[in-house]
């Protein structure tokens, strides 16, 4: 890889636009608006901090140009005068460190819920989204018009808040990309069927936009650059309709790709996914237009970015997640601190499927200030204490970072000879080296703040109460739960960690007892290894949804490398070579079973935190020592932990 950056450390102009540098943080809808679509002191602290990191241009978030195009909580407007003076305080924080600021123009079109939209989703057509599967209205072509001029208002706004460009959102399947699409467009009037007709809103709101801010304001247009679905459009669709949009009055292409129901998530890739996969249809693209074409796609290197940019793939590289796990990647590549660097893992937990799944506002799983940058969580402490932080997995590390930044004196135990918990285990199977990556990340920040690491060493009752030291964090994790099943200590079965870790060999074919996200990504490191698998679970429905994107990469490997998923089927017993156990009322034998591996879920190590208690050491839980659940979970507890102090 090149590491000096000058291509994307390059001016690069979009119309008379001239932005400092070729990387672009695109939109990522966060929920920090206020319920009525203004803009907070959050978002703008936000987007502040990522704006101080040197990116050349940040794209808002998705903004609505009508309130029944709101794709999510507190998504942000433009529909009204009254967005403006927020808009303009933005546009102020941003422009306070030299970065320019796009508005990005939205219409969820289906790809909402009505108690989002204050209405029935509404569409070309009415058909639900294959998602969400709302009652969806079609739109009328006096609706059509009227939102045609929505979309131009929108952008007069954004100029009028000084907002440096606008970027149409024309992809991720989204209202205008439903109008392109075969799939979701099944008008016969002028704006569905043939081509030309299918583009024509698009091609209206570029020319209503065009009318209302004149021919120099730059104008974004971004696609999906292929639906990647049965039945959508593809990329020579595309590169009929990019010269066209060009010619309507787009200034630049942004190239994404995918749609909602895109299996595997495209749009938002997860790790399972190539790093700049996508960077080929910004190349196609690039070949019909002649503005700037900006490429994305799981691109979290800047020096990646870098080699694209000097292929000639695309004349800009949006990094999106990246900014969010780090909004100073940027300047410590330039500096050359790339082991400073906290890498994105694309795991989509803190960000997308937190804002989708669980309606709440986005984050990161790995940088627990994301989204709370207003709130200066990390000012200097009163006076320093002495810290002890027990457990070395990411809930013990992100304690130990937190209390070092707030400048108190800490001291992190972990009684295995190297730190991580678990993400060493989670960090093997396929796809997932990020995890480990971020466990050499912490170790190293925590060094560099002065935190003495002890590992090798178990911390117990009497040493606290020896030493007391100011204050306790327990973050001793979870441990291997052990059903008692006949057979379960013989010597053909192992633990999925153990397998993981290499300090257990497996001979195949091999049985999984559990079905869950620390079986099944067994199941992927033995598939991996050409280990036949079949895997067991009691439930009725497997555990690892296939709607989260990693979920999908899961259950698709396990289906190509010939895994077997016996679901409703209870383990009885473990014999010398095979597994006897009930489905539906009958008992059944997996055979042959050359290796037994457990993945039944853990259970919070908590013997040090009771013998605390009967001390009366006071001290505070975080992470899996609290409940076994997820790396999001370890690490923000660790870090409110640590800053509590
Ligand atoms: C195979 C696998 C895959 C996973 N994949 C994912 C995933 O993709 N996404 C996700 O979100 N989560 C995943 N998880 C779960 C995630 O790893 C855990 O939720 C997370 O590691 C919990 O962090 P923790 O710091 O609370 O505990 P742990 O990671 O368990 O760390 C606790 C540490 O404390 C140490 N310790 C315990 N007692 C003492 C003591 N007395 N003295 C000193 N040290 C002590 C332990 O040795 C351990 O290193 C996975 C887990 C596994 C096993
Ligand atoms: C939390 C989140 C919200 C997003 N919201 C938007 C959005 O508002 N508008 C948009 O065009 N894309 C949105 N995206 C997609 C990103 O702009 C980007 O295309 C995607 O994350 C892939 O880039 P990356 O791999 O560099 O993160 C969102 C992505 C995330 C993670």
């Amino acid at each position: 890889m090149t590491t000096n950056l000058s291509h994307i450390f390059s001016p690069i102009k979009i119309n008379n636009l001239e932005l400092k540098n070729r990387i672009v943080m695109p939109a990522m809808a966060t929920s920090y608006g206020n319920k009525d679509g203004t803009i907070t002191d959050r978002l703008i602290a936000y987007l502040e901090k990522r704006a101080r990191g040197g990116v050349g241009l940040i794209i808002s978030e998705v903004c609505a140009i009508d309130p029944r195009g709101r794709g999510f909580g507190r998504e942000i407007g433009v529909w009204d005068d009254m967005f403006i003076p927020g808009l303009s305080r933005l546009k102020e924080a941003v422009h306070g460190h030299g970065v320019k600021i796009a508005l990005q123009l939205h219409h969820a079109g289906r790809e909402t819920i009505a108690a989002v939209a204050g209405a029935n989703p509404e569409a070309p057509s009415d058909l639900p989204s294959v998602i969400l599967n709302q009652t969806t209205e079609a739109m009328s072509i006096d609706r059509i018009k009227e939102m045609v001029i929505a979309y131009a208002m929108g952008a007069s706004r954004a100029r009028q808040a000084g907002f440096d460009a606008v970027e149409v959102h024309g992809a991720h399947g989204y209202l205008i990309t439903q109008f392109l699409s075969p799939f979701s467009n099944r008008r016969t009037d002028e704006y569905g069927g043939s081509e030309e007709n299918r583009a024509r809103f698009l091609l209206e709101i570029l020319r209503a936009i065009r009318d209302r801010v004149g021919a120099e304001y730059p104008v974004i247009v971004r696609m999906s650059a292929d639906e990647c679905i049965k039945g959508g459009y593809t990329l020579d669709f595309i590169k009929w309709l990019a010269p066209r949009i060009v010619d309507a009055g787009a200034s630049a292409l942004h190239a994404s790709v995918g749609v909602y129901s895109t299996p595997g998530m495209l749009s938002i890739p997860v790790a399972d996914t190539p790093e700049g996969f996508n960077l080929f249809r910004a190349r196609e693209i690039k070949q019909v237009v002649a503005v700037p074409v900006i490429g994305v796609g799981r691109i979290i290197d800047p020096r990646m970015a870098d080699e694209a940019v000097a292929r000639g793939d695309a004349d800009l590289i949006s990094m999106g997640r990246q900014f969010l796990a780090d909004p100073e990647f940027l300047v410590k590549a330039r500096e050359g601190r790339w082991d400073d660097i906290r890498w994105c893992l694309g795991c989509n937990q803190g960000c997308i499927e937190r804002l989708s799944f669980e309606f709440k506002p986005t984050t990161c799983s790995i940088n627990p200030e994301c989204g709370r940058e207003h709130e200066d969580l990390y000012r200097k402490a009163g006076a320093p204490r002495k810290v002890w932080v027990i457990g070395g997995g990411p809930a013990g590390l992100s304690a130990a970072m937190a209390a070092a930044r707030r400048g108190h004196e800490v001291a992190l135990f972990e009684r295995r000879p190297f730190l991580g918990g678990q993400l060493v285990s989670a960090s093997r199977p396929p796809h997932k080296e990020g995890f480990l990556r971020w466990v050499e990340w912490a170790d190293r920040q925590c060094r560099s703040m002065g935190v003495t690491i002890s590992s090798d060493m178990a911390v117990d009752e009497r040493l606290v109460a020896d030493q007391r030291p100011d204050a306790v964090i327990l973050a001793t994790g979870a441990l291997p739960s052990v059903p008692r099943i006949d057979g379960i200590d013989g010597p053909n079965v192992v633990d999925a960690r153990e397998v993981l870790e290499g300090t257990a060999a497996v001979t195949g074919p091999a049985v999984i007892l559990g079905a869950g996200y620390v079986g099944m990504e067994t199941a992927d490191y033995c598939l991996a290894r050409d280990i036949a698998v079949t895997l067991v679970d009691l439930a009725a429905f497997p555990p690892v949804n296939k709607f989260t994107a990693h979920g999908y990469w899961l259950h698709r490997r396990l289906r190509d490398g010939g895994g077997v998923l016996m679901l409703r089927t209870r383990v009885t017993a473990i014999e010398k070579s095979s597994v006897v156990a009930e489905q539906d009322g009958k008992q059944v034998r997996i055979e042959p079973a050359a290796t037994v591996i457990r993945a039944f879920g853990s259970a919070p190590e908590r013997e040090l935190a009771e013998s605390l208690k009967k001390l009366g050491v006071t001290f505070i839980e975080a992470g899996d020592a609290v409940k076994p659940r997820r790396l999001i979970d370890a690490v923000h507890e660790g870090d409110a932990a640590g800053v509590s102090i």
